[in-house]
């Protein structure tokens, strides 16, 4: 696809279709609600499927757009190839865009200390399962001239002391993507960015604590003021709306008072 010759978007001038993984809460949700007023169709990925399916519902009701509830294990790296079969399959449009958020980062602290048990997991869902994904999507992307985008974190382009295993789950991650976009810098079928943000208010924290509680990490005690989901999807939309002509390919987002 020569992209350019034309805006952004399906051929038929429509939006077309977005793929969020991550799509229960924090930045994912944020990014599929953001997408949908832009008049994305969604495919919703995550675990939780009453949460996929309520903010299915609300998008489809807000915005008129098709939304499509996907629950995946993204853990679960070797089911990984059939399910995904079945869901381009199931896509209600072109794919004009893939937004990789879901990740976790349980068994953190200094690392003689830290649990090893859910380490394994990090790296199938923080990386393993993006780069299948990523490969499985690309074909799709190509034909549509869309966008890929995938959330890294500013924990993986610097030492995190506390956070070793996260880190080099992204770390990886973003030694991927970079080398992906240029392995297809000479011919590229889709646009790629990795977005690295810094601490954001989501779920996330008490996820890594071992609870769903919010009260577990609350912001309130943090010493700076964390960003929001919103901040980091807005950041995305920004990334999907550049003219065809133009590329984003990093783009760092981070709280501007952090102490980490
Ligand atoms: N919050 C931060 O400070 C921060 C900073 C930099 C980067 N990040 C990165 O930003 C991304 C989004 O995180 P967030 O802050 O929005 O956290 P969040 O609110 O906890 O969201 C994480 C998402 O990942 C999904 N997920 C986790 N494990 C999964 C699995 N095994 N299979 C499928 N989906 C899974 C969760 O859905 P289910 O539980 O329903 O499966 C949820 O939708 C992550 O990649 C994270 O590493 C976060």
């Amino acid at each position: 696809m020569d992209r350019s010759t034309r805006m952004p978007g399906a051929a038929d001038g429509t939006a077309g279709t977005a793929l969020v993984t991550g799509a229960s809460s924090g930045m994912g949700a944020a990014t599929a609600r953001r997408l949908a007023a832009r008049g994305h169709d969604l495919v919703l990925v995550a675990r939780r499927e009453d949460r996929l399916k309520a903010l299915a519902g609300e998008v489809s009701a807000e915005h008129g757009v098709a939304a499509l509830a996907v629950p995946l294990d993204l853990e679960r790296t070797d089911e990984l190839s059939d399910a995904l079969t079945g869901v381009l399959a199931a896509l209600p449009g072109p794919l004009t865009a893939a937004v990789l958020a879901a990740g976790h980062g349980r068994g953190h602290g200094p690392v003689r200390e830290a649990d090893p048990g859910p380490w394994e997991s990090q790296l199938r869902v923080n990386l393993l399962a993006p780069m299948l994904l990523v490969r499985a999507l690309l074909p799709a992307l190509d034909a549509a001239g869309g966008d890929l985008v995938v959330i890294g974190s500013l924990f993986g382009t610097r030492p995190s002391p506390g956070y070793a295993p996260y880190a080099a789950t992204k770390y990886g991650l973003a030694g991927f993507v970079r080398s992906l976009a240029e392995e297809e810098r000479p011919a590229p079928g889709c646009r790629i960015c990795l977005i690295s943000p810094g601490a954001t208010n989501t779920e996330f924290a008490s996820v890594l604590a071992g609870a769903r509680d919010p009260r577990v990490h609350d912001v309130a005690d943090w010493p700076y003021h964390p960003l929001l989901a919103e901040d980091v999807a807005a950041g995305v939309e920004w990334v999907l709306s550049r003219p065809a002509h133009a590329r984003v390919t990093e783009l760092t987002v981070d709280p501007l008072d952090a102490r980490y």
